[in-house]
């Protein structure tokens, strides 16, 4: 009994961006771009919002074939048969994201509903560019509880969804060359299924290490902390903060209106940087050893060894990253998945949809073995071992 990859799916706005058409905004070039990085052009989202990429992905993912200006391609296991699934028939919807329509609804709840998926428990979750990894192991752990003995306890979930969909390209700051070079738009879809077969996942590895000189951001606070401390008061002190509080939320709502982000400092009238910030060399140095121990602790749980790993699907941020693992693992490149030269980093999406891309290829077949590898913000790392 186990949590099976049944089909995955993947989605991309129109618009191709190439490197030389960054080089037109930025002092930078195709030469550069390619070399440090392997991206050669990424997808940028014009009119596509977030919630329509996550849906045409999780269709691909369903079989379920519209038009639309959003690319999707699919893939579904033979079991599936040709028929489109009902989105009626799925228990939960997991959406990552850092680049969400709106906090509240959540991406997952918007998804829910233009999908028509009217029995989902849905919630979005972040874990920046290793929400994948986080978000099967989330839909896994609660698969197995609720198919466990004494599963009447719980919400029953038989059918998964697990969305990673982004629009970077609202987050990032177009006259920055140490960033904007490096991310597209996107989203992949990956749905599971609860089976009595001895396949699926086998292992999972989640590791958080605090990044506490804040290397990679986007939307933190700079300088004071925001949050007022509330300590006992006596009711002429809560009558007197009663009406500063309302002072400051008149003037928040002042400077609001008349908002104009400093283009110099980079924040916006509160504070609060609106884009992706990063110290490049220092995330590469966390990268490099994650997606080595990521792939390493993922098969040691599962008890398999690492040459006996079909392929390793890596969160694509720079193929330098993928080419280190790679020697250091002591595995050829070619059993890496390497689809960042189109796609650039898409954060929550990228590893769902270089999954995609795989099965396309035909790199990956019933019945081989892969590890899914994520690490990001936060920071962030792991791994989802899985026989397909
Ligand atoms: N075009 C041209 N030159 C650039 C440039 C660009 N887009 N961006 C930076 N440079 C310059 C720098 O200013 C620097 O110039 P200097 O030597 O005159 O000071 C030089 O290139 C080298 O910069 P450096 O930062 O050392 O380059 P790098 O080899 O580390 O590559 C990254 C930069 C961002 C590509 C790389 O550090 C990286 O990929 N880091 C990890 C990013 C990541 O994975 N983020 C997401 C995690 S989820």
């Amino acid at each position: 009994m186990g949590c099976t990859i049944v089909g995955c799916g993947k989605a991309a706005p129109s618009l191709v961006v190439t490197n030389d058409d960054i080089a037109h905004l930025v002092d930078t070039d195709n030469e550069w771009i390619v070399q440090r990085t392997g991206i050669r052009c990424r997808r940028i989202a014009q009119g596509e919002s977030t919630t329509d990429l996550a849906v045409a992905a999780a269709e691909a993912a369903l079989g379920i074939e519209t038009d639309g200006p959003v690319g999707k391609s699919g893939w579904r296991c033979a079991h599936q048969g040709a028929a489109p699934l009902d989105p009626s028939s799925i228990d939960l919807i997991i959406c990552m994201t850092i680049s969400p329509d709106a906090t509240m609804p959540s991406q997952a709840a918007l998804v829910r509903q233009r999908l028509g998926a009217t029995d989902a428990v849905c919630f979005d979750l972040n874990a920046a560019c290793s929400g994948c990894v986080y978000g099967l192991s989330v839909a896994e752990s609660m698969m197995a509880a609720a198919n466990a003995t004494r599963s009447c306890t719980r919400n029953p979930v038989k059918r998964a969804l697990v969305i990673g969909a982004e629009r970077l390209s609202r987050v990032v700051d177009w006259t920055d060359r140490t960033t904007c070079i490096l991310f597209g738009d996107g989203a992949g879809a990956i749905l599971l299924e609860w089976s009595d077969a001895p396949l699926g996942i086998l292992s999972t590895f989640l590791k958080n290490t605090d990044d506490t000189d804040g290397h990679l951001t986007l939307g933190a606070a700079h300088g004071a902390n925001p949050s007022p401390p509330f300590p006992i008061e006596t009711p002429e002190a809560r009558l007197s903060r009663a009406a500063r509080q309302t002072d400051v939320l008149a003037d928040a709502a002042d400077s609001r209106r008349n908002a104009s982000a400093t283009p110099e400092s980079g924040l916006d009238p509160e504070g609060f940087s609106p884009y992706i910030a990063m110290n490049g060399q220092a995330v590469f140095r966390f990268a490099a050893a994650a997606v080595v121990e990521a792939v390493e602790e993922a098969c040691a749980r599962a008890g398999v060894s690492v040459d006996d790993i079909d392929l390793i699907v890596p969160h694509q941020a720079n193929e330098r990253i993928i080419r280190y693992a790679a020697k250091k693992l002591g595995l050829p490149i070619e059993r890496f998945q390497l689809s960042i030269n189109a796609s650039a980093n898409t954060s929550a999406a990228s590893a769902l949809m270089a999954l995609t891309d795989a099965l396309a290829q035909g790199k990956l077949r019933a019945g081989d073995t892969a590890v899914m590898v994520g690490f990001g913000g936060g920071l962030t790392a792991g791994s989802v071992l899985f026989q397909l």
